[in-house]
This record gives C-alpha cells, structure tokens and sequence, in this order.
C-alpha cells in the first residue's frame, strides 16, 4: 500500500473540519474559542482515520493543551494501522481568525514513525526560500549577505528582493538591516506558515522568509516546502533560562542548524492545509446559503505534487465530529 497516497486527501478531511469549524469565529474577537472549535474538529476528524497516529508536534505540553498535546494518540489504532507521526496546527493564525483578517490556515503534516521531528523550544529562528536559492542560503550569515547572494540567483537586484517578516518588537534590527540593505518587506502581523509556503511559489512575491516564530510552524512549513523543493534554516532560540537549560539537559544543541530535511524527515511526508481567512495563499471558507465552500492544498514529497482541493461542503447532509461532545455536530 502507498501509504503517502492513502493518507493524503483524508489529511485535507482533517484541515478542512477545522478551517470549517474555526470559520464561524471569524471576527467575533475571541481567538481561544476559534481555536478550541478547530482543535476539537481536527481531534474528532482524525480519530476516524485508521492510523496509529502520534502528535509530536501540535498544541503544546500535556498539562498546557487539554487536546492535540504533544505525545496524543489519534486514530482508529486498529491492529493493521499504519503508524505515523504528526505535526498539527488547528489554526496558524488565531488572532487572524478573531479579527477576521487574512491569512489564517488549519495545517497538517504526516509523516512516517519518527519522521516528523520535536523542537523543544517555544521559538525558533527560521529562513525560508525557494528551490532556486537552496544551498546558497546561510541562517548563520548577516542578513546583508543572504540578500546579495539571494539577488544575485534570483536574477534581480536587491532593491527588487521581497522579504516577509513577522512584525514584532524582537525583529527591529533585522528589520532595519533589510531596509538598510533596500530590499522590500512585506510585515506580516501573524501566520508565518503560509509566508514560508509562499517563497516557495517562485511567483515574485515573497523570495524570502526570515524571523523568530513559533516552533511547531517551522516544522509544519518545512514538510510543505521540502514537497515544494525549496528550503528552510531553522535554529532552536530559546525564550528565557528555563528553556536554554531545557534545550541542554535533553542533549540539543543549540549552535545546530536544521534544515527541511531533518524537521521533516523521508520520502514520505505528506503536508495539507485549508484557508480559514481568505488569504495569498488560498482562499477562506465561504458560507453560500446550504453550503460551504472551502480551498485546500496537498502536497507530497514523494512525487513532488501540489493538489489544489476545492470542495462544497452541503450542510444539510454534513456533520462533523465532535471529539469533545461525542457526537457529530452540524458546523
Ligand atoms: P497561532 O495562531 O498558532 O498562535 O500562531 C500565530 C503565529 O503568528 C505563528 O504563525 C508564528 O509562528 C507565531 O504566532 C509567532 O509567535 P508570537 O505571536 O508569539 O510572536
């Protein structure tokens, strides 16, 4: 059995339900329910699956995230299962979701037993690039430097280079490093997934994604970007003493660079998200009287394709599972 193939479009099942799910908080300012109502969908949509699965990367500690945490087993667990690990994040961007901006995605990664890797870290520093700059990039080079090299094969000058960047406080210098160097920034208030999936796209928009995010994201855009061929440079970066003494006692190290292929690991990696918000990379969930309408993508790394999944969603014959409840609800 391809296992890659079998368990592709039920991964899109799962991001689906969540992005549906998620969507009816759109705008109501409250990011804790939205997120609550994806994880609980995906939970509920993932149990039906006939997988051993293992969450090694999602929501969270045990004793911080009551659902999705890291080490949950989800799936039938019947005798003949396949076993794989898995990287969720029910919403990438939560705040998005509750204030109705674009961008949000429900993501998913599936891997083989001990394919998908943990990263015992809150943040981590990450660049992001497309297939034309892979083995040219340096995470451990200045900002200046990757810019020329990334210019210089991309083609354009470095005026004409487009970086996206979360907007926080702890990205101040770098972000005046790129202006002073004059390439373009696209600030991105929330969502990195989608802003590293996008210098994969090689459409001109975003060449680079650079910047201190979330841990379980990197791992997430790095299964997207090796199906997409590009690359991602990701540093472990430690928020305060506690987790640098986390990162030495369980024997990282934190001068590693990872790259796609150690976050994400083998052939057999499988990526699927769906738009919650409408957004660059897909559109969000839509709501046409009897139906919902969603926009999702799929990827393999085996084969290298990139599936674009529209699907109607009738929701007078739809319910979805509701891990919490026990029951299958209506969205
Ligand atoms: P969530 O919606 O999952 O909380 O993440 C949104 C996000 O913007 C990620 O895309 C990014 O990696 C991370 O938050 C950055 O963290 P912070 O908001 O703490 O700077």
């Amino acid at each position: 059995m391809d296992l890659q193939r079998d368990i592709s479009l039920n991964m899109v099942r799962v991001t689906e339900v969540a992005a549906l799910k998620a969507s009816r908080w759109m705008g109501n300012g409250d990011k804790n329910n939205a997120d609550k109502a994806a994880v609980d969908g995906m939970r509920g949509m993932m149990d039906l699956l006939d997988i051993k699965g293992r969450i090694v990367i999602g929501e969270g500690e045990k004793d911080e995230a009551p659902m999705l945490y890291i080490g949950e087993q989800v799936g039938s667990w019947g005798e003949n299962a396949p076993e794989v690990d898995i990287a969720v994040d029910p919403i990438d961007g939560t705040r998005l979701v509750a204030n109705g901006l674009p961008n949000a995605l429900a993501v998913i990664a599936v891997g083989e037993r001990n394919a998908i890797a943990y990263l015992p870290c809150f943040y981590v520093k990450k660049l992001a690039y497309g297939s034309k700059l892979r083995g040219f990039m340096d995470i451990n080079c200045s900002i200046r430097e990757n810019l020329k090299v990334a210019a210089a094969k991309l083609n354009k000058t470095v005026h004409e280079l487009t970086v996206a960047i979360l907007d926080r406080d702890r990205h101040k210098d770098y972000i005046k490093e790129i202006r002073e160097c004059g390439a373009r920034i696209k600030l991105i208030t929330d969502g990195d997934v989608a802003a590293a999936i996008a210098t994969c796209m090689e459409d001109g928009r975003i060449d680079l994604y650079l910047g201190i995010g979330g841990a379980p994201e990197a791992v997430l855009a790095a299964a997207a970007i090796r199906c997409m061929g590009g690359d991602l440079q990701v540093k472990l970066t430690p928020k305060d003493d506690q987790e640098m003494e986390k990162i030495l006692t369980s024997g990282y190290d934190i001068d590693k660079v990872y790259f796609a292929k150690d976050l994400a690991k083998g052939e057999n990696v499988v990526f699927a998200c769906t738009g919650i918000t409408d957004g660059d990379l897909l559109p969000g969930i839509k709501f046409t009287g009897q139906k919902a309408i969603s926009h999702s993508l799929v990827m393999r790394n085996k084969t290298k394709t990139i599936r674009y999944i529209q699907a109607e969603h009738n929701l007078k014959y739809k319910t979805i599972p509701s891990k919490e409840l026990k029951l299958e609800t209506s969205i």
